[in-house]
């Protein structure tokens, strides 16, 4: 598997002209994983950040149980695409990497944006998370794990200790759990689940 991004991954803003519904990653209902979470903590609302929200299907069901929600991708295409799907919801365009977001939020969800950047941008990532995730937020990731074998090309995969190693700098993690990514993929990738609070 390359480890160049280029290589590795496809052009994003290209790739949203195509069918969503096909896409590895689609998921119509919430992931299973953040709706435990939620519904464990009691969250019913706030301002939530989808990041890198792809068709927007998350957005869209975080919308729906009364979350005020903002949706972010770099690819034009997909904003376009999640924007005529809900346009009761902030989709917006924006590169987490070059991130013009200035607001705070009480909540935000990575599922499967921060696996797909490179290695050398990561820590420029967790600032700007730090930056716009609210002082009693919480953020959710969900990203590949070192334990998917199945798979030869994709995402980069991390184990617990690599979250632990890339996100303590400015978060304090309260859980990592071994998940599966529910997608289109079958069998589903496995995957991780963290949760985390910010360093004030
Ligand atoms: C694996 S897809 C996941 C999509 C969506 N979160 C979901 O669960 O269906 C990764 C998404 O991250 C977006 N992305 C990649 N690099 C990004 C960046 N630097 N800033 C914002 N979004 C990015 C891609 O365009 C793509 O939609």
């Amino acid at each position: 598997m390359s480890n160049n991004p280029s290589d590795r991954f496809p052009d994003w803003n290209n790739l949203y002209k195509q069918d969503v519904k096909k896409m590895p990653w689609y998921n119509e209902r919430l992931d299973a994983d953040l709706e435990n979470q939620l519904n464990l903590r009691n969250i019913t609302k706030g301002r939530f950040l989808d990041l890198g929200t792809g068709p927007g299907t998350q957005a869209i069901q975080l919308a729906k149980i009364g979350f005020e929600v903002t949706g972010t991708d770099l690819s034009e295409n997909a904003i376009l695409k999640a924007r005529e799907l809900d346009n009761s919801i902030k989709f917006i365009a924006d590169d987490i990497l070059h991130s013009k977001l200035k607001s705070t939020f009480d909540y935000i969800l990575d599922r499967g944006c921060f696996h797909v950047l490179p290695p050398d941008k990561r820590s420029r990532y967790t600032k700007k998370i730090h930056e716009i995730l609210d002082d009693s937020g919480l953020f959710f990731l969900k990203c590949f794990s070192i334990k998917e074998k199945n798979l030869t090309y994709g995402p980069y995969r991390f184990s617990e200790d690599e979250i632990r190693y890339i996100f303590s700098k400015y978060f304090v993690i309260e859980s990592i759990t071994d998940v599966v990514y529910q997608g289109t993929l079958d069998p589903l990738p496995k995957a991780l689940f963290s949760v985390m609070r910010k360093k004030i």
